[in-house]
């Protein structure tokens, strides 16, 4: 019903305004502001994306919505408050968390986003799906990005919402992220309607770089070009910023992503001993492989030079192989 979303969109704009308030201008907000400092998040990010603090009071935002009048039936079915086990009533979701709010199309709040303050379980407490947030059809910062994107036709995607917030200032301001979900074809088509290109820049650790190896196809079938920004092993850009600043980020990363193939190929090489024959023969074959996925022949005979310099084998053995693979994937 229009009435409730409404409603709940009103709640979860005036919910953002708070804890961005509790953030910024209370003691409360003290120990988490300077947590967000320690990881160097300005002012200028925090306004930007209007990053907050959700107290650890069991009640702050419950008797905040009950002040202003809203139902707290439909606060609950809107995820911003959880139903007490035994019926006697509500409190909040989100407690003792630096809060991002999440914003649909139109840059109407629809959810949030709440990080522990240092370590501990779950990192991340995401708002459940909702009438107003479905997070399959959902990339944080698309609002703000939009502009950047269709003027660039590019698009820049991230794992997560700080990656996102720094890459910004960074001066990425086509930048949008998943949000605790792997890409779907809805995020897809989302991208596609906006861009003809999208870089992805997930984290360097096995994780993204795993994630990186699944959503290369979906963004491929939705018509998108790919490129993958390589970030040093572990390192997520978040961390990258942090340790070498927005400058290097962009030089290093941004300007210098590889291509599909060539991202397959190191990936491909890291499941193999290259010191060993074996290990050798059975990178080369996989290489191959990924090299014979590609429709152009000058692309192939491109790649498969590489090869054959990298490891000294003729080109046409190499060739033989390619075609052979070929004919039998047809
Ligand atoms: N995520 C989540 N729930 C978790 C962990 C992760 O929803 N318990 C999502 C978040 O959207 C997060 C993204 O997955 O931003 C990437 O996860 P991770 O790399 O672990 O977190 P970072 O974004 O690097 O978070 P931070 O820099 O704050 O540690
Ligand atoms: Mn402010
Ligand atoms: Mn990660
Ligand atoms: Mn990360
Ligand atoms: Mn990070």
């Amino acid at each position: 019903e229009s009435g409730e979303r409404d409603k709940l969109i009103e709640a979860h704009e005036l919910t953002g305004k708070l804890y961005h308030y509790l953030l910024m201008n209370t003691s409360h907000g003290q120990p988490a502001l300077e947590y967000l400092r320690s990881r160097g998040v300005t002012d200028k990010q925090i306004d930007q994306f209007l990053i907050g603090y959700a107290p650890p009071e069991w009640d702050t935002l419950v008797r905040f919505l009950d002040k202003r009048e809203f139902k707290l039936d439909l606060m609950e079915k809107g995820g911003l408050l959880i139903a007490k086990q035994d019926g006697s009533g509500y409190i909040d979701r989100f407690r003792d968390r630096i809060m991002f709010p999440i914003r649909n199309g139109e840059g109407k709040a629809i959810a949030l986003a709440g990080r522990i303050l240092g370590e501990g379980q779950p990192k991340y407490l995401n708002s459940p799906e909702t009438m107003l947030f479905n997070k399959s059809r959902s990339l944080y910062n698309f609002n703000q990005s939009r502009a950047a994107m269709r003027k660039s036709r590019r698009a820049v995607l991230f794992e997560g919402y700080m990656d996102v917030v720094k890459a910004w200032t960074a001066g990425v301001n086509n930048g949008v992220a998943t949000m605790g979900t792997s890409l779907t074809e809805s995020h897809a088509m989302i991208l596609q309607r906006n861009v003809d290109e999208v870089l992805l820049c997930y984290d360097g650790d096995s994780a993204g770089q795993a994630a990186v190896v699944k959503t290369i196809p979906l963004l491929e079938k939705a018509g998108l070009r790919v490129q993958v920004a390589m970030l040093p092993k572990g390192m997520d850009p978040d961390e990258f910023i942090e340790k070498n600043g927005a400058q290097a980020f962009i030089r290093e990363t941004i300007e210098h992503p590889v291509s599909v193939t060539k991202f397959k190929l190191i990936y491909a090489k890291k499941n193999h001993i290259l010191l060993e024959e074996e290990g050798q023969k059975n990178y080369m074959l996989e290489a191959v492989g990924i090299i014979a996925e590609l429709d152009s022949p000058t692309e192939r005979e491109f790649y498969l030079k590489d090869l054959s310099r990298e490891f000294d084998i003729s080109l046409e053995a190499l060739k033989q192989d390619c075609f052979q693979h070929r004919q039998q994937h047809q």
